[in-house]
């Protein structure tokens, strides 16, 4: 038989009924339930004057159909009355706006970090790097610290006990303070140019790493080497104990300061702008002979003196200089056919400078309104 007509139109509105809101659920019930008007309530009543032979038929499919939208309607006035009570309860807010999503990115020293070895991987330096507990050789002995350097110093730098009772360089210096050891006990020249006997200690400066890259590798070398490095410092608007640095180090036959100056002139150039002024001051540093600091034109103020350069217009970015010929040769290189130029940069404090940033302690606090600034 052919279906009633009232019927097939009705049947397809069965399956919409679990997305009707509660103010279309009673529109639709009173559709086609209501007693009055409701076109399969109507339909029931008309089944007396239908043909004989449909009566049947169309009664019982008309009451199947009936008894359907009855328990859709019943299912979905629950699901709305449990919502609207979830509602009420502050659980669930149908009508709040979903939330953002929120995206993670990278923190602004990382950024930085990889912009700063960007630029010397275009020039040709490979990336090195090296344990943060050093010995106390390859931190200050192959480096060229004199003996009593005050940055050996207790006050400066973070000793491991590793349980290894020796008469060590630092063992003695404590001795003699606290009378333990006689004065005169002091260690062969040939037992301070022993890597292996020594104290273990945080690395104050990332410099050690030349020491172990000058080691393992013949020159030509061309090499960066970020990482972490650790002094006792206050931990204070400008200082931190534990710190970013980025170390560099060429070595060649005939590198001068001229390759030093041109390297990084033009590394400062990439990495402020085009035109930025730079300037090279004598400096000191054991491990190297000539030393230098390089200072870049103030980027707040552009050179014209602010608060953050302190009036000069410059601001300081890195120590460098020629690899010192002692150091070479501690690390059995031979300083007659070799020279080169090293460097080292706190990649946190350039990105202080670039971002005007005066407080070191915002980039350790993980304070996501200071760092949502960067997510670029
Ligand atoms: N190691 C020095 C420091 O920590 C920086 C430096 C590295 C200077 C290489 C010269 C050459 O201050």
């Amino acid at each position: 038989m052919t279906e009633h007509p009232v019927l097939a139109a009705l049947a397809p509105r069965l399956a919409l009924v679990p997305s009707l809101d509660a103010t279309q659920l009673e529109a639709e019930e009173t559709a086609v339930l209501g007693r009055k008007n409701g076109a399969l309530s109507a339909l029931l009543k008309q089944l007396a004057s239908l043909p004989e032979e449909e009566r049947r038929p169309v009664g019982q499919a008309a009451n199947h159909l009936k008894a359907q939208f009855e328990v859709a309607f019943a299912e979905r006035r629950g699901v709305l009355a449990q919502a609207a009570t979830d509602a009420e309860r502050g659980r669930v807010d149908l009508s709040m706006p979903g939330r953002g999503r929120w995206i993670g990115a990278l923190h602004p020293v990382t950024q930085v970090m990889d912009e700063i070895l960007g630029i010397f991987r275009e020039l040709g330096f490979v990336r090195v790097v090296g344990p943060e507990a050093e010995t106390e050789w390859h931190n200050f002995t192959a480096l060229n610290f004199p003996f009593d350097h005050p940055a050996m110093d207790l006050h400066d730098t973070f000793y491991v006990d590793t349980g290894d009772r020796r008469n060590t360089e630092h063992d003695r210096r404590r001795g003699r303070s606290s009378g333990l050891f006689p004065a005169q006990e002091r260690r062969s020249v040939a037992d301070r140019r022993s890597p292996d006997v020594g104290e273990v200690l945080l690395r104050t400066h990332t410099s050690p790493v030349q020491v172990r890259t000058l080691l393992q590798h013949q020159p030509p070398i061309r090499a960066v080497m970020p990482g972490m490095v650790y002094r006792k410092d206050p931990f204070d608007q400008s200082h931190a104990p534990a710190f970013l640095q980025l170390e560099g180090l060429v070595v060649d036959e005939g590198v001068s300061f001229v390759d030093l100056k041109a390297t990084l002139t033009h590394f400062a150039r990439r990495f402020f702008s085009p035109r930025t002024s730079v300037r090279f001051r004598p400096s000191y540093f054991p491990f190297t002979e000539p030393s230098a600091e390089m200072d870049v034109e103030c980027q707040l103020c552009g050179g014209t003196g602010c608060g953050a350069c302190k009036g000069t217009g410059w601001m300081e970015i890195l120590g460098c200089g020629m690899v010192h010929p002692h150091v070479l040769r501690n690390c059995e290189v031979d300083p007659e056919r070799f020279t080169g130029f090293a460097f080292g940069m706190g990649p946190q404090r350039m990105a202080m400078q670039r971002y005007g940033i005066t407080d070191i302690r915002l980039l350790y606090s993980g304070d996501t309104r200071f760092l949502s600034q960067f997510t670029g």
